[in-house]
């Protein structure tokens, strides 16, 4: 018998219920090392949640979590960046006033003594951000610049750059590309590529279904808060997708199986 590694994150029983929504019932999720996942589904169907719940940010009712074979309990965002998982939110939680260098490393600045005295080592900061950056192949002119003064590509770059730099497992990118402009997608999805090609799990939630056959290894659909179905990625197409997120998974079988196929079971 082969031993199989464990996943790297694998959800469980995941519920959550707010007042009279129950936002997610019973939910799973496994990702293998170095992955990338789709996670789909229609607005309100629960994907933030989840990504919220492997983040730390939201501490479901029900469900256990386990990274890599091991059992954790994420009490706060802080928890699951100590295992490793990092998340890049919907609406990016960046500083505006505070320069590139200054977000990525925002909260653990680098320091320096001088005459006894600690102060910020910004040439430290601002080599160490340019190096960050072009390590994932992202170019902004000067890590000088203030972040409200970058286009919304660059932008997620940043944020996703500042996410990459905790050394992450696990990165899960909540509508990295809904606000943007076609080439800047595009260098999205190649950010995407060259985290996982280090070995990244990633998490990528996206109502641009054309860019999971981009990207993605596999892609598992929600529908009001449960699993209705996962398929990797080489079995589907949009088509099939878009049924399973509006919730027509029957009709969209049936609709695929050709007439012989169909004649087979008769
Ligand atoms: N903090 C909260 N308080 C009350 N209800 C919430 C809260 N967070 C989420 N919900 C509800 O849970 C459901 C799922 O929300 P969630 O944000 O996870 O959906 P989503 O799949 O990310 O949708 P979208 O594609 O629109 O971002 C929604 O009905 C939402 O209103
Ligand atoms: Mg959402």
């Amino acid at each position: 018998m082969s031993v199989k590694p464990p996943d790297r994150v694998r959800m469980t029983g995941i519920s959550k219920r707010y007042g009279p929504i129950q936002t997610l019932a019973d939910v799973s999720l496994r990702l293998a090392p170095g992955e990338v996942l789709g996670l789909v589904g229609d607005n309100g169907a629960g994907k933030s949640t989840l990504s919220k719940v492997l983040s730390g940010a939201v501490v479901p009712d029900a469900g256990t979590i386990e990274i890599d074979g091991q059992d954790v309990r994420f009490a706060s965002p802080a928890d699951a960046r100590a295992a490793h998982v990092e998340m890049v939110y919907q609406d990016l939680s960046l500083c505006d006033t505070v320069d590139v260098a200054g977000n990525i490393f925002l909260g653990r600045e680098p320091v320096k003594r001088l005459a006894g005295v600690r102060l910020l080592d910004k040439r430290r900061m601002h080599a160490d951000a340019k190096a960050m950056l072009e390590k994932l192949g992202i170019v902004i002119a000067d890590t000088r610049l203030k972040v409200e003064n970058l286009s919304g590509g660059q932008r997620q770059s940043i944020a996703i750059g500042r996410a990459a730099s905790f050394e992450p497992k696990v990165l899960i990118m909540d509508e990295p590309t809904a606000a943007l402009a076609v080439a800047e997608v595009e260098a999205v999805l190649d950010l995407v590529r060259a985290v996982s090609a280090r070995g990244v799990s990633v998490i990528l939630i996206t109502h641009r279904l054309q860019d999971l056959f981009l990207v993605c290894d596999r892609i598992q659909v929600m529908y009001e808060g449960r699993n209705v179905a996962e398929r990797r990625i080489e079995d589907t197409d949009v088509e099939e997708v878009v049924n399973l997120i509006v919730g027509r998974k029957f009709a969209a079988r049936s609709a695929r199986r050709s007439p012989a196929e169909a004649g087979a079971d008769a």
